[in-house]
């Protein structure tokens, strides 16, 4: 008989500007309880912006695009 304490643990990978990258053998569920289909490899949404929350959609580029510049300010020629 196996159970929960039996799995591998799942291990997380937090991707910078990105998602929580899932992997191995996990339950995902909503927040009534009730089943989210994934596989052994999962990209939860960390940004707010995915239309299929809480998987990530790809969204978080276009905010990341959308930033302005984080260059160097300009100086006033010496
Ligand atoms: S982290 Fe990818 S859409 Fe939010």
């Amino acid at each position: 008989v196996t159970g929960p304490a039996d799995r591998a643990r799942a291990r997380i990978t937090v991707y910078p500007d990105g998602p929580l990258i899932v992997r191995g053998e996990f339950d995902l569920e909503d927040l009534d309880g009730g089943p989210v289909p994934t596989g052994r490899l999962v990209a939860l949404c960390r940004c707010g912006r995915s239309a299929a929350k809480p998987l990530c959609d790809g969204s978080h580029k276009l905010a990341r695009s959308s930033r302005p510049s984080q260059g160097p300010t300009p100086t006033e020629p010496g």
